[in-house]
C-alpha cells in the first residue's frame, strides 16, 4: 500500500527540514521551498513543489498543482513557512507588512482552502498550522509577525469547527502548535544580548531544538491524536 502523503510547507531549513527527517519514514511528503534547489535533504522517494508563497500567482499555481498532482492520496498538510521581519511598526515598510502577511497569513488559508476540498471528499485529513509564542505573549518589534501568527490560532479553531459544521468533521482535525524560541536560522539573527533576555523567561533555561517540534507535530499527525482538534498546542519550555 502506498503510504500516505504529507504536505511540509518551508521544508528546505529550520523546523521544515526538522520535520521532513521525522516524518520520512512513514510517509510520502511533498517538500515545498520557495525554490525546488532550496530543497538539499530527503528528495529521495518524496515530491518537491516549490513556490514563492508571497507571490500571488505562484501560491495560485501551486494550490491547483497540489489538488491535480497528489489530490488523491493527500493526508495532511504542515503549513510551516514563515517570515519574521523584525521592526518598530512606525518604520515597517508597507511592502514587508504585504510580505508577512502573504507568506505567513494568506499562503496557509489558501493552501488550507485546496486541502480542506480534497479532505472533504473522504471525511479525513489533518491541517497543522504554525504559529508562534508571540501571537499570545505579544513581542515588541513584532507586531505585524505576531498578528499573522494570531491570526493562524483563530483561523485554524474556526476551520475545525467548520469541518463539523459541514458535517464532514469526524476525521478531520485542523489545528496550530506555538513554538517558543527554537535554534533555527530564524533565531540564529538574534542578537546575544536579546537571546540572554528571553533565556530568562524560559523555565527550560534553553532554546528549543528544532526535533522537539517536528517529534510533537509526527505525534499530532498520528491515530493517537484522533481526540485532538482545533487545539492551539504550545511548545515551548514554560515561556512565560
Ligand atoms: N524558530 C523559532 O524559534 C520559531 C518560533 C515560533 C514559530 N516559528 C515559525 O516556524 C516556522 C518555521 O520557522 P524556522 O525557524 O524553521 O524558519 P527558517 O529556518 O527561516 O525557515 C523558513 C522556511 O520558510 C520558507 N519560506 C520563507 N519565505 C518563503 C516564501 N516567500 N515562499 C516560500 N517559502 C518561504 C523558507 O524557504 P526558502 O529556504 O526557500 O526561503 C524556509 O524553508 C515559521 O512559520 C516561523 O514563523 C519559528
Amino acid at each position: 500500500m502506498s503510504k500516505p502523503k504529507v504536505l511540509i510547507t518551508g521544508a528546505s531549513k529550520g523546523l521544515g527540514l526538522a520535520m521532513a527527517k521525522v516524518l520520512n519514514n512513514d510517509y510520502c511528503l511533498i517538500l515545498h521551498a520557495s525554490k525546488t534547489e532550496n530543497i538539499t535533504q530527503f528528495r529521495e522517494g518524496n515530491h518537491i513543489l516549490a513556490a514563492d508563497l508571497s507571490n500571488n500567482e505562484e501560491l495560485k499555481d501551486f494550490c491547483k498543482k497540489l489538488k491535480s498532482e497528489h489530490g488523491d492520496e493527500l493526508y495532511a498538510i504542515i503549513n510551516n513557512a514563515g517570515i519574521a521581519l523584525d521592526k518598530p511598526l512606525t518604520f515597517q515598510p508597507e511592502k514587508e507588512i504585504d510580505k508577512m502577511l502573504a507568506v505567513n497569513l494568506k499562503a496557509p488559508i489558501m493552501i488550507s482552502k485546496t486541502a480542506f476540498k480534497i479532505f472533504g471528499l473522504k471525511n479525513k485529513g489533518v491541517i497543522i498550522n504554525v504559529s508562534s509564542c508571540v501571537a499570545e505573549t505579544g513581542n515588541a518589534f513584532q507586531s505585524v509577525y505576531a498578528a499573522t501568527k494570531a491570526g493562524l490560532i483563530a483561523f485554524s479553531k474556526s476551520l475545525a469547527k467548520e469541518a463539523a459544521a459541514l458535517n464532514q468533521g469526524h476525521e478531520i482535525r485542523v489545528l496550530s502548535i506555538s513554538p517558543g524560541f527554537i535554534a533555527t536560522p530564524m533565531t540564529y539573527a538574534i542578537p546575544e544580548s536579546e537571546k540572554e533576555k528571553y533565556l530568562k523567561m524560559i523555565p527550560a533555561q534553553r532554546f528549543g531544538k528544532a526535533d522537539e517540534i517536528a517529534e510533537t507535530v509526527a505525534f499530532l499527525l498520528s491515530e493517537k491524536a484522533a481526540y485532538i482538534n482545533g487545539s492551539n498546542i504550545d511548545i515551548n519550555g514554560g515561556l512565560f
